[in-house]
């Protein structure tokens, strides 16, 4: 069975299961100019089921976030080694933007990074990605970096991290 996360209005907030990643694959594909292979999904899956996390009105797969774990250098301490979460990817269809989907998501996935105790959590966004930015400026979310032509066409990003702080430790 399936555990519901949370519920904004008709719309579900619950973790991925292998079942799902057609439909997210499929969201992918029209939302976002980054694609990967069938086996990269899976193996996100396989190792961050915590943060992998789908919505889904009636049935119908309508945004997901997808996350991994690195060890690396901080994003925020001089020096520093730490664990961190990393959101790959996360995307809504244009037709549920703006109802506060893509905020739950990047929550739910927040508390499923704090479970695998990292101390940090950072995502690449394309500069231009405003919308994006100001979801996760919103969050608490702050741009550390901008990499430059770090998409294939040339665009840069923007590194933008956040620490977390843990509340059961
Ligand atoms: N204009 C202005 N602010 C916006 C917009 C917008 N069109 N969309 C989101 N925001 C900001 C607002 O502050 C908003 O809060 P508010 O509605 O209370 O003002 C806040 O973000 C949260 O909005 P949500 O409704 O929770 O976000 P949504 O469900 O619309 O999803 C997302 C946002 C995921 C960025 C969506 O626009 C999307 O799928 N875009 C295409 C794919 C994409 O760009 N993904 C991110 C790539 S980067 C990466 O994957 C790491
Ligand atoms: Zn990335």
């Amino acid at each position: 069975m399936q555990v519901i996360l949370r519920q904004l209005g008709d719309c579900n907030i619950r973790r991925a299961g292998p079942s799902d990643l057609i439909s997210v694959m499929e969201i992918n594909l029209k939302t976002l100019p980054e694609h990967y292979s069938d086996y990269f999904y899976e193996s996100l899956l396989a190792e961050l089921p915590e943060a992998f996390i789908v919505a889904e009105i009636g049935g119908k797969h309508v945004g997901y976030i997808m996350c991994k774990t690195e060890f690396g250098f901080s994003n925020f301490k001089k020096l520093g080694f730490v664990k961190k979460g990393h959101v790959v990817s996360i995307a809504v269809v244009e037709e549920h933007r703006r109802k506060g989907i893509g905020n739950a998501l990047v929550e739910e996935s927040v508390n499923g990074i704090k479970l695998r105790k990292c101390d940090e959590f950072y995502l690449e966004v394309r500069c231009s990605n405003t919308d994006a930015v100001r979801l996760y400026e919103k969050m608490g979310f702050v741009i550390r970096q901008q990499l430059n032509a770090y998409y294939r066409d040339g665009e840069d990003a923007y590194l933008m991290a956040i620490e977390l702080v843990q509340t059961n430790k």
